[in-house]
């Protein structure tokens, strides 16, 4: 069988909720249906109701639905496939396994939606900021629990002043381009 002619990719979205993950997400999968190229798309939300439906929010669950969908996600670029991720995936350790599932077998974009809080919940689309201040939901990203922010993301987009199309040609540079920046110094 031929080698597939481009290697597989997956672009990993991470951020608050709220953030514009989906939104992107949905954005790149157009842009990339466009040009006749499928994509596989690995959303939280429709994860968690699918492949993660019996875990929590508690870190080791969070941490084993991070690592089910870098596995997934491996599995598709090694046939040359492309993947978008969107999960919250707020701690370090498990974005970098996923990314190395991934690298095994093609190219991994991290995408980090460093929108403020204020702006994603004041955006709360799903009504679960809401919830959480009011004591309603506990353990939720950005309110009552940690989101470390990635320390070497091939991309950062604050999507309250970047505009949507101009995210995903950003996007889209990265998924074509060369190695993500450097760790910073010290
Ligand atoms: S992750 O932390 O494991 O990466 P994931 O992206 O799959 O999270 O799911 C996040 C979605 O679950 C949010 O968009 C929200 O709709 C919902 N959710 C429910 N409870 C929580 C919580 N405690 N923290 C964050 N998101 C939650």
């Amino acid at each position: 069988m031929p080698a597939p002619s481009r290697p597989g990719v997956t672009v990993f979205l991470t951020g608050l909720s709220g953030a514009g993950k989906s939104t992107i997400a949905d954005a790149l999968v157009a842009d990339l249906a466009a040009e006749g190229r499928p994509v596989t798309v690995l959303d939280g939300d429709v994860v968690r109701t699918h492949l993660s439906s019996e875990l929590s929010f508690s870190r080791a669950d969070r941490d084993l639905n991070i690592r089910r969908i870098g596995f997934v996600a491996g599995e598709v670029v090694k046939h040359g496939g492309t993947v978008v991720v969107a999960a919250i995936a707020p701690y370090e350790a498990a974005r970098e396994e996923a990314r190395a599932l991934v690298e095994q077998h093609g190219r991994f974009v991290l995408v980090h939606l460093s929108t403020p809080l204020e702006v994603c919940e004041g955006r709360d689309v799903k009504g679960l900021y809401a919830r959480a201040r009011a004591g309603h939901i506990t353990g939720f990203t950005g309110i009552d629990d940690p989101y470390e922010p990635p320390a070497r993301a091939e991309v950062v987009v604050d999507t309250s002043v970047t505009p949507l199309a101009e995210s995903v040609a950003l996007i889209r540079a990265a998924m074509a381009g060369g190695p993500r920046p450097a760790a910073p110094v010290g």
